[in-house]
């Protein structure tokens, strides 16, 4: 059923509606808790400039051909994929990408509403007053006493994974489209209100020199490790390499420009990300606090600042609220590709697709939230179950998805059909677009995963 103009799903409404939907996607927890932690753990600078690379020589040319590929197949991206390569004279089996796509899904979405969680009970914690006064050693408590209860984590993760089906349950239009009208632009007002709060209370120099001048020698013999962290990053902060774009783009119109679209699209994603850091490292930095501590930052580090600044319990709630609504955008499109398979295969109403999408999801959530307290012992290459699952989808399930994407729209679509979708004039941005998805990317990802992978050094070539 390639070719149709309409997805039996429905469609956005204006092209604002994708991009903003899109872009609801792509900003989430990936860039106000995993970035700053991550940016830190590898000591700023160096690897922000090796992320803004990611992004731009690797990242857009991506969601382009992932756009590019929902909106010509219109369908969830299993039968989307399915109907492109057979359509080409292909392999049906292309629709393992979709499969693959919908197993990082549940993966994400699984320890994604376990975080939200956390975000979810900190605005509670922020409003009552629970930072007040509080030192390093009282706000490590904290956390450990949120993270060390089970019963707790799994009340919080069941309420955003509600909050969450309860979105995907209306539909296209009356759910993901009229939410993310309302919850973009108030994420965004949070955010600039929470770096000018910065800046006025914390250390805005120090945070732009740690986020803006690059010191390689702060990534030694860790640089393989960092440019795959990295990279994964980027994947992991546009969505991309799972179906979550491509899904979206299933519901835009034929006369949007997808160029446009994904560059406005990950320059949100970038700046939200920046800012994101200039909210938190001035805060960090002002406070003597450590910038590397891993995914306690923002939990634990900054409630520190909140209880010292005057209008702190204020402006954590604010964070906290701005986190959730990030996270809330994000886990909806994380959803969709397999409601819209569910729907198109299992002839399923879209309420019970996403009630069962969501139980899914949530079941193996609860492994990961387990996997903070009661089975803290058991680990796998020294991860428990949710840093396992995240380091398995952003840095090796989605680039692996990321690069067969590549490979499928600048290998096996003919010329005429990308440039036909890319809106036809043959001049050097479409073909920079095409050499990025037929070489550099495909290339870059796979040394950068092999390299990150430790491959080459088991090889004895490192
Ligand atoms: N981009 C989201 C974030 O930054 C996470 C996400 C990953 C969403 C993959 C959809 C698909 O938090």
């Amino acid at each position: 059923m390639t070719g149709t103009t309409v997805s039996i799903h429905g469609m956005w409404s204006t092209r604002l509606a994708f991009i903003l939907a899109a872009a609801g996607s792509a900003v989430g927890l990936g860039n106000i808790w995993r970035f700053p932690y991550t940016a830190g753990e590898y000591g700023g600078g160096a690897f922000v400039l090796i992320y803004l690379l990611c992004v731009a020589g690797i990242g857009i040319p991506i969601m382009m051909a992932e756009v590019l590929l929902g909106r010509r197949g219109r369908q969830s991206p299993i039968n989307t994929m399915r109907a492109l390569a057979e359509r080409e004279g292909k392999t049906p089996a292309w629709s393992l990408l979709g499969w693959m796509g919908i197993l990082a899904g549940f993966l994400i979405l699984s320890f994604y509403s376990v975080i939200a969680g956390w975000t979810l009970a900190y605005v509670l914690r922020a409003a009552g007053g629970a930072f007040a006064g509080i030192d390093g050693a009282g706000s490590k408590a904290l956390f450990d006493g949120l993270v060390g209860d089970g019963e707790r984590l799994l009340a919080w993760h069941t309420i955003f994974m509600v909050l969450t089906v309860m979105v995907v349950a209306r539909g296209v239009a009356s759910g993901l489209e009229r939410s993310v009208r309302w919850m973009m632009p108030a994420l965004f007002v949070l955010l600039v209100v929470m770096v000018v709060y910065a800046a006025w209370a914390g250390d805005l120099g120090a945070a732009a020199r740690y986020l803006f001048a690059p010191d390689f020698a702060r990534l030694q013999d860790k640089a393989g490790e960092a440019v795959l962290s990295a990279m994964g990053q980027a994947f992991f902060s546009l969505s991309l390499g799972m179906g979550a774009i491509m899904v979206y783009g299933s519901y835009l119109r034929r006369d949007a420009s997808i160029a446009r679209s994904a560059v406005m699209i990950a320059a949100t994603d970038t700046l939200v990300a920046l800012l994101a850091g200039l909210a938190i490292f001035p805060i960090v930095f002002a406070h003597g606090l450590e910038p590397g501590s891993g995914p306690g930052l923002i939990f634990v580090t900054l409630p520190i600042a909140f209880g010292e600044i005057p209008g702190g319990g204020l402006f954590g709630t604010l964070f906290f609220t701005l986190l959730v609504f990030a996270a809330w955008t994000s886990s909806i499109s994380i959803l969709e590709p397999v409601v819209a398979w569910l729907v198109e295969n299992r002839g399923f109403t879209r309420v019970r697709a996403s009630i069962l999408g969501g139980a899914g999801a949530w079941l193996l959530g609860i492994a990961c939230l387990l996997s903070l307290n009661l089975w803290s012992g058991y680990t796998l290459f020294g991860k428990g179950v949710l840093d396992l699952f995240d380091y398995l989808t952003a840095n090796v399930l989605l680039p692996l998805g990321g690069i067969l994407i590549a490979v499928f729209a600048g290998w096996v679509l003919p010329r005429s059909a990308t440039l036909d979708e890319l809106g036809g004039q043959d001049g050097v941005a479409y073909r920079s677009w095409r050499f990025l998805v037929r070489y550099v990317a495909p290339m870059a990802v796979t040394l950068v995963l092999l390299n990150g992978l430790g491959l080459f050094k088991a090889m004895g070539l490192g």
